[in-house]
């Protein structure tokens, strides 16, 4: 199958993932396309078999380009297998209301746009505090102690479990390409 992988990124993480995405499913034989929503000129979804969109959440949302790009492709993007990657911290919380905010944000954009992807995942992020500039690192040291998370501010903490994203990954295009033999 030919496969897009599409991501938005802030601080590099959903790339990562997008691109671990891509190489287990090169390892699953299909051939595969990676662009981030940022990238000019590209032309849309609608000559591949299957998508998987990935996003991060910022500040409770996701980036303009990636909800344009859900927005404007929804129609291409329905009428074949779709899948959603979620990036967030929220997801790994302990606390089951911060898990529940996330999974509502991804359905908000859902609703927002029209796009029906088959499935969604959610995703653990990065919490990359060496990287920040002094204010994030300030803000989400704030949050994380709020929360329970990792607060020493000299490490960064990488949340993803890439196992199950692999695994997820696998099965997702296993259906897609069951879907297409049956149609
Ligand atoms: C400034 C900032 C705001 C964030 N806001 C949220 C948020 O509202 N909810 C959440 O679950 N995670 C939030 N995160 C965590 C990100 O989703 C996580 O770090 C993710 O790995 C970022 O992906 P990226 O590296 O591709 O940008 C935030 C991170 C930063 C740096």
């Amino acid at each position: 199958m030919r496969v897009l992988v599409f991501y938005a990124t802030v601080e590099g993480q959903t790339r990562k993932i997008a691109e671990t995405i891509a190489r287990q499913a090169e390892k699953d034989g299909n051939e595969v396309i990676v662009t981030d929503a940022n990238q000019m000129g590209f032309v849309g979804a609608g000559t591949y078999d299957a998508t998987i969109m990935c996003a991060p959440v910022h500040m409770h949302r996701y980036s303009s380009p990636f909800v344009h790009f859900a927005h404007e492709w929804k129609d291409a993007l329905n009428s074949r297998p779709s899948a959603f990657v979620s990036v967030s911290l929220a997801i790994a919380s302990n606390n089951a209301e911060e898990r529940q905010e996330a999974e509502e944000i991804a359905s908000e954009l859902l609703q927002s746009t029209g796009w029906e992807p088959r499935t969604v995942h959610h995703c653990a992020g990065a919490l990359k505090y060496t990287e920040y500039d002094f204010f994030k690192r300030w803000m989400m040291k704030r949050i994380n102690s709020k929360e329970g998370g990792p607060t020493d501010t000299s490490k960064d903490y990488e949340m993803t479990d890439w196992s199950e994203l692999e695994g997820f990954v696998t099965q997702f295009l296993a259906d897609a390409k069951n879907q297409m033999k049956a149609a």
